[in-house]
């Protein structure tokens, strides 16, 4: 079996389940993102289950995307999640050098299968539940010239916006961290502790504090939107996480765009970074803005 290492894994999207993706894009796009992919109908899946419907963005940062899907979805467990869940964001998706090696390592480290492996025109793939039930997709690409277009890195708009990861909510912080960790050989950068409050910033192998600055923050619930949403939903993916050059100015752009204010710039008492809070229109999930937070790969590289 190969190991997380040999695995070659990279972040690269979150997933937004979204039925107005037409209407609830112009928000990001007024908000200084830009569209890298969209595809539609038998372009990026082709299967007997239906068509699909798939936005792709970025905003000022080299790899990390969004994507929202609209349905009807092609699969069962796809429409169950929407069930269950309505809008919200469902999955985060890493590459690999390796999908069906990934399958075998995951199933047998503690996560359980969403979507068997299965081969796409373009790529391989499946879908798993990590230990606390969210979703992670593995793609690996197989054709010579598909690839989802990823900008170059650079900071967008006047106030310098960079969409760059997303954070979980999680029931066990620790554990989770040591999952990730062992199991999609994501390295820990930075880690903040306040009485119950934990905060551990994660990236993969290719974290570059210049040019490739992917995070993965896991975390308690701290706010009130937070506690209630897990109590609501269980561990789930919390937020986009947005830095920028002027965070105050970033925030006005965004509640001019069409995001919803949750909570103005205020420094975070546990990172010490200027932070706020936005609902985002694909069904009122979460924006996390920062100011620019760019920690050293010393501990990233040493992992
Ligand atoms: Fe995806």
């Amino acid at each position: 079996m190969k190991t997380a290492r040999e695995l070659d894994y990279s972040l690269h999207h979150l997933c937004i389940y979204d039925d107005k993706p037409r209407e609830n894009m112009f928000p990001y796009l007024r908000w200084h993102h830009g569209i890298t992919n969209f595809f539609s109908g038998g372009v990026f899946h082709v299967t007997g289950e239906g068509h699909s419907d798939y936005t792709f963005m970025g905003c000022g940062g080299r790899a990390y995307q969004i994507q929202i899907e609209a349905p009807p979805f092609q699969f069962e467990y796809e429409r169950n999640w929407w069930a269950d869940h309505g809008r919200g964001y469902n999955h985060i998706c890493w590459l690999t050098s390796d999908a069906r090696a990934s399958m075998d390592h995951l199933l047998a480290n503690g996560a359980t299968e969403v979507m068997p492996f299965e081969e796409f025109p373009t790529y391989d793939g499946f879908v798993v539940h990590d230990p606390e039930g969210r979703w992670i997709e593995i793609m690996e690409y197989t054709d010579d010239n598909f690839r989802v277009q990823e900008f170059t890195h650079a900071p967008s708009g006047q106030c310098g916006l960079e969409m760059i990861g997303n954070a979980e909510i999680c029931a066990d912080v620790d554990a989770m961290s040591r999952w990730y960790q062992d199991v999609l050989d994501l390295r820990v950068l930075e880690e903040f502790h306040e009485d119950t409050d934990q905060v551990v910033v994660l990236s993969d192998k290719n974290y570059d504090p210049d040019g490739r600055r992917s995070l993965f923050m896991l975390q308690n619930a701290r706010t009130d939107f937070e506690k209630q949403h897990l109590a609501d939903h269980g561990p789930y993916i919390s937020a986009i996480i947005y830095q920028a050059k002027n965070v105050e100015r970033a925030f006005d752009d965004g509640v001019w765009a069409g995001m919803l204010e949750l909570q103005k710039p205020t420094r975070d008492s546990l990172t010490g970074l200027v932070t706020a809070y936005l609902r985002e229109p694909c069904g009122s999930n979460v924006i996390m803005l920062t100011e620019h937070y760019a920690p050293g790969a010393s501990s990233a590289l040493a992992a």
